[in-house]
């Protein structure tokens, strides 16, 4: 691994500006400028700028170095003064890095500060094929996942590899747990500290290939600025009255007191949900309506006392509480229900009064039979008499009808057999 053991000098591009100080008016003695500036890579995005003091300089003269970064042309107003003999800096790989010293007599107007010495640091690899979009998050203290786009110089078959490093780690690791989706890559390490731990290393990340092609890209970052909570799990509801009570399991990985919670709900019958915030892993919401479905979810939220991140959780999976009366569906019983009742009653009286027959045969009445015995049977000899001397002429046609019937019946069948003869 090219970042592994001892510091790598590299050969440079020594741009020393021997500014002639053709305007130094009043005679002021112009300090000379620091020799021998050069890099060496101290860890994979790190890099330590070193010089050697300049010569003959009096001992009246309060030395102190002046220093500062230009990227890509643009001046990055991070200049410092010290009095050590190198500067240790972030290293910008993909774009072209310019470091520039001078040598200052400070609080002393008898010298001028020496002119500017330089040197830059130019990308390597083809232009536009640097990863882009970098972007990492930490989930739940446990692991990392960083995710970039290729450049867009970059063939289809380019490996982008990741190297990362933290103060603690005596070499750079490799990620190897590599994916890509829709042309997102993704790289997942391991990243856990004990829990006890609150502060936490910046972490260096480098994104390069194994040949030479691709220009590699580095960053650094605040890891607690990039935490991203599990997902609350194991939620339960329970209800007890008009109390819902919501409980989830608490963090493994959190140090206590270091997330915030949100409870989301909702009821059935209502689109608009509310939000309850908790700092705890429960809350209880009162005043409910009995007759309502409740649904819920919990996302967590690193607590900004701890972490200065602004990752929520995802949303936990939605419960549901209590039953939700449907409206339509209680209409619909309430129209059948009566009318299924009324049907059986009328079956089931229709029934009875069949089984009553059966069981009390009906007792003849004896007014009944008297009557039939002596004033019916007049009256029905009577109106006899008189039906049949209405019907009496129906009775014979009827009774001519069928004669001639059978007597055309028989006769006409011999005759048809002595005709055929
Ligand atoms: C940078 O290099 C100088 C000279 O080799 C060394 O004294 C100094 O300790 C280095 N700084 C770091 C942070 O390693
Ligand atoms: C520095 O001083 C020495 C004598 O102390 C002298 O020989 C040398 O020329 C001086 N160098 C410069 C650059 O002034
Ligand atoms: C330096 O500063 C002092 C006062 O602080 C002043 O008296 C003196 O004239 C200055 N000398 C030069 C060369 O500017
Ligand atoms: C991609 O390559 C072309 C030619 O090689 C170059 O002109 C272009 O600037 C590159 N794209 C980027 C983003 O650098
Ligand atoms: C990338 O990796 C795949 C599989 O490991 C390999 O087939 C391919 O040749 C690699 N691409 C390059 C540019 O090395
Ligand atoms: C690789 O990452 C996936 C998630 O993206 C994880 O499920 C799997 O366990 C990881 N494998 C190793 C070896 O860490
Ligand atoms: C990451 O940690 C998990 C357990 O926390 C372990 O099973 C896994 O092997 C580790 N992966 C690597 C690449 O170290």
């Amino acid at each position: 691994m090219a970042f592994q053991g001892a510091p790598v000098r590299c050969r440079l591009l020594l741009a020393v500006c021997w500014v002639v100080a053709a305007g130094t008016a009043a005679g002021a003695k112009v300090l000379p400028p620091p020799s021998n500036l050069d890099y060496s890579f101290i860890q994979i995005c790190t890099l330590n700028w070193t010089w050697n003091p300049p010569p003959n300089v009096s001992s009246s003269c309060n030395l102190e170095y002046s220093s500062d970064i230009v990227i890509n042309e643009v001046p990055q107003d991070n200049r410092e003064w010290s009095k050590s003999l190198f500067r240790v800096t972030d290293a910008f790989l993909d774009e072209e890095m310019r470091f520039k010293v001078r040598s200052e007599c400070k609080h002393d107007n008898t010298s001028e500060p020496s002119p500017w010495v330089e040197t830059s640091l130019l990308p390597k690899g083809i232009p536009g094929t640097a990863a882009v979009d970098l972007s990492c998050v930490w989930h739940n203290l446990e692991y990392m996942v960083c995710t970039w786009r290729p450049g867009e110089n970059v063939s289809s078959d380019t490996n982008y590899t990741l190297f990362y490093w933290f103060d603690g780690l005596k070499n750079p690791k490799k990620c190897s747990n590599y994916s890509t989706d829709q042309g997102i890559f993704r790289c997942v390490f391991n990243f856990t500290f004990p829990k006890v731990t609150n502060t936490y290393p910046t972490i260096s990340i480098l994104i390069r290939d194994d040949s030479e092609e691709i220009r590699p890209v580095c960053a650094s970052k605040n890891p607690t600025t990039l935490v991203k909570p599990a997902t609350p799990s194991q939620v339960t509801l329970s209800k007890i009255n008009d109390k819902i009570d919501v409980k989830w399991s608490e963090s493994e990985t959190f140090p206590k007191g270091c997330l915030l919670y949100e409870v989301k709900y909702h009821n059935g019958d209502l689109d608009t949900g509310r939000i309850i915030p908790s700092e705890e892993n429960s809350v209880s919401i009162a005043g409910i309506d009995p007759n309502s479905k409740y649904i819920f979810k919990v996302k967590a939220k690193p607590k900004p006392d701890c972490y200065s991140s602004e990752f929520y959780s995802d949303w936990s999976e939605e419960k549901s509480i209590g039953e939700k009366r449907d409206f339509t569906f209680s209409l619909v019983l309430i129209i059948t229900i009566p009318l299924l009742v009324a049907v059986s009653t009328i079956i089931l009286l229709v029934y009875l009064k069949r089984l009553k027959i059966l069981i009390f045969p009906p007792i003849p009445d004896p007014r009944e039979i008297l009557k039939r015995m002596f004033g019916e049977q007049n009256e029905d000899s009577q109106s006899y008499a008189k039906d049949e001397s209405v019907n009496a002429y129906d009775k014979l046609i009827m009774e001519e009808e069928i004669h001639s019937l059978i007597l055309t019946e028989t006769s006409e069948t011999p005759n048809s057999e002595k005709e055929n003869r």
